[in-house]
């Protein structure tokens, strides 16, 4: 069995998508979701779900990343899967999990990456720049924010009439789609 955690700050719909993905007949359990957020969506997704959920506060996440770490230890946690987590990652953990920590950020990476590029954010800039395309990219955490090795990067076309909106729910769909495949393949699973 591999065990891995989610970490979350909002809605937790890829949380939940990963979840239903690997409860339904895989050796992966998703062991822990950690949140630095105890308002966050993700609490009652995971709570419907029967998976345990800590909020652990900013500050423990900017200066005791040991905590954080042996939480993750404690639960022999294989893989660090990052999902909508708003934080940077404190060098430490980037450090005890190298090589087992990912994320999935969506945009075609290096473009639309870096400080203040998350969320609505990044459609909104995406769309004013009259791009084409946009999509989604799952890389290793590394220190240096959305620049760890890309693992996998998927397109979606912008259509005439896009909006942020819109783009958001194509995008979600692709990151439904494309980020469990990513999680089993760097688990080493087939
Ligand atoms: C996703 O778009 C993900 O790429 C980004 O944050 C968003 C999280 O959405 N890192 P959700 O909370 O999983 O719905």
């Amino acid at each position: 069995m591999h065990n891995i955690a989610i970490l979350a700050s909002g809605s937790g719909s890829n949380a939940e998508n990963i979840v239903r993905f690997f409860h339904s007949g895989h050796d992966v359990r998703v062991a822990v979701v950690l949140s630095n957020r105890s308002d966050a969506g993700v609490h009652d997704r995971m709570n419907r779900l029967g998976v345990e959920t800590i909020t652990l506060g900013n500050d423990i996440w900017s200066t005791h990343p040991a905590e954080v770490i042996a939480e993750l230890q404690a639960r022999d946690i294989e893989l660090v899967v990052l999902a909508g987590f708003l934080r940077k990652i404190h060098p430490d953990i980037v450090t005890a999990y190298q090589g087992r920590m990912l994320n999935i950020h969506p945009s075609l990476l290096p473009a639309y990456g870096g400080k203040g590029m998350y969320g609505h954010h990044i459609h909104e800039a995406v769309i004013a720049a009259g791009e084409r395309e946009s999509g989604v990219t799952v890389h290793f955490v590394s220190n240096e924010m959305d620049k760890g090795r890309i693992i996998v990067q998927e397109r979606v076309t912008i259509s005439d009439d896009e909006t942020p909106d819109s783009l958001e729910e194509k995008i979600h769909h692709l990151e439904y789609n494309i980020y469990p495949r990513a999680i089993a393949a760097t688990l080493g699973i087939k």
